[in-house]
């Protein structure tokens, strides 16, 4: 298919998922703010149109359409708390926005040149950008709407075509793998959706190690929990524990005790019980580092996380998904806001990297041991705010993507970043310990 009508084709979907994410959510639970760490939904609708206003209308030349709501939606001029006292743009206002936007982008897209003279078009990378800022804020919706109160949130959940992908659970099989030490390229050069983040490919040359065949479950840590583990400062930080402390943190996110060693768990407003072989998500950095010691692993570094699930050792290539170049599917990754939870450990084998990881990714994002570092030779691309401003020692890497991420969102390069205190976010780890 020709390019302009593929990124036309890629937009519209984006847009319907969007819309339909919001659609059981009443005006009311769209525009109220349900907690300090998240905007009201009705921003994060509104700024997404701003987003596509900027990059995908002006910068190619057209006319603002809403020029006068751009400091309501820069995300740097006004706090996740404080939005909601900003004049906003209501529910329908918003959609409207959408819409106008989206008339003048599709408009302009049909004679926008594409090719290398202008870094921003070449191979329509200002597409997948603002394509991906879409996936990525139908994310941050999810994690908001987790966090609504009581009725909750009701999906309008679309089986995809053939169906979901059985979870047959866990299989026999070893529960680390060895990936061999030496050279890997990190980071890649060539891929045109990739961020500047991700940029440029080079080589890191790693010592042996262990890595988990599959993220840490339910069952590891209800293990952790029942074993003393978010009572004794030994497994954990000087941080780590502070905050432990200070946040009273005795379980993930959302879960509630319903007998001695038995959990429910609340998803979208509803409890159900825990079902201890899925991945676990709504963990904070420190309580997955201490998870590790306690197991006596660690969190794998960042370079070590994308060696596992990117390299092939016998070709000494790279690969964009664990299990090859081909576009993730429902048998591969648990990804795309289809199964609204992440699906049983073991039961996407398909999905294997060369070693033998398994659900890399989608299911929950990973936690490692890394700072958000820039990698050598990083230049800020297109704007500084993406990546440039969040570098440095503040923020821990997260990899992978969850049940919630975009398959177009996501490959083996991506880095998603965060506070070392943060679990509103899908994540959950791996870990890994020297060979
Ligand atoms: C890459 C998920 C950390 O949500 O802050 C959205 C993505 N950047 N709008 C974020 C993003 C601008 C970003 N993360
Ligand atoms: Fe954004």
């Amino acid at each position: 298919m020709d390019l302009r009508a593929q990124l036309a084709d890629e937009l519209e979907a984006a847009r319907s998922q969007t819309l339909a994410l919001l659609h059981p959510v009443s005006d009311a639970a769209l525009t109220r703010q349900h907690s300090p760490l998240m905007s009201p939904l009705a921003w994060d609708l509104a700024h997404v149109g701003n987003y596509e206003d900027l990059w995908l209308v002006r910068a190619s030349g057209g006319d603002a359409v809403g020029a006068s709501y751009d400091h309501l939606y820069d995300a740097f001029r006004n706090s996740r708390e404080e939005r909601v006292r900003l004049p906003l743009l209501g529910p329908a206002g918003a959609r409207s926005y959408l819409a106008t936007v989206r008339g003048q982008t599709l408009e302009r897209l049909e004679h926008v040149e594409l090719g290398p003279d202008r870094p921003l078009f070449d191979e329509g990378f200002v597409y997948r950008m603002v394509l991906q800022h879409e996936h990525q804020h139908r994310e941050t919706m999810l994690a908001t709407l987790q966090l609504m109160d009581a009725p909750g949130y009701q999906p309008e959940v679309t089986p995809p075509p053939g169906g979901l992908a059985p979870t047959v659970g866990l299989r026999p099989a070893p529960s680390e793998v060895l990936v061999e030490g030496g050279p890997f390229v990190m980071g890649t050069t060539t891929d045109v959706s990739a961020y500047d983040n991700e940029r440029p490919g080079h080589v890191v040359d790693l010592p042996p190690f262990w890595i988990d065949r599959l993220p840490t479950t339910n069952r590891g840590w209800s293990e952790f929990i029942a074993a003393g583990g978010y009572r004794d400062a030994r497994w954990w930080s000087v941080e780590g524990w502070a905050w432990r402390c200070r946040a009273g943190l005795e379980h993930p996110g959302g879960w509630q005790r319903q007998g001695a060693d038995a959990w429910s768990v609340d998803r979208f407003g509803h409890h159900q019980d825990l079902v201890l072989d899925e991945p676990v998500q709504h963990v904070c950095w420190y309580e997955a580092d201490a998870y590790a010691r306690w197991r006596g692993q660690r969190l794998p570094t960042e370079a070590e996380w994308e060696k596992a699930a990117s390299w092939h050792g016998p070709s000494r290539t790279k690969r964009r998904y664990p299990w090859g170049a081909g576009a993730p599917t429902a048998e591969l990754a648990n990804l795309g806001q289809v199964r609204f939870g992440p699906a049983t450990a073991g039961c996407l084998p398909a999905g294997s990297s060369a070693w033998g990881c398994e659900q890399m990714l989608g299911d929950v994002w990973e936690w490692t041991s890394s700072d958000f570092l820039p990698h050598p030779g990083f230049a800020p691309f297109p704007y500084r705010e993406y990546s440039e401003v969040f570098l440095g020692s503040e923020y821990k890497v997260l990899r992978g993507g969850s049940w919630a991420t975009h398959p177009a969102a996501v490959r083996t390069t991506f880095r998603n970043w965060d506070f070392p205190i943060r679990r509103q976010i899908f994540a959950g780890l791996r870990c890994a310990r020297d060979a």
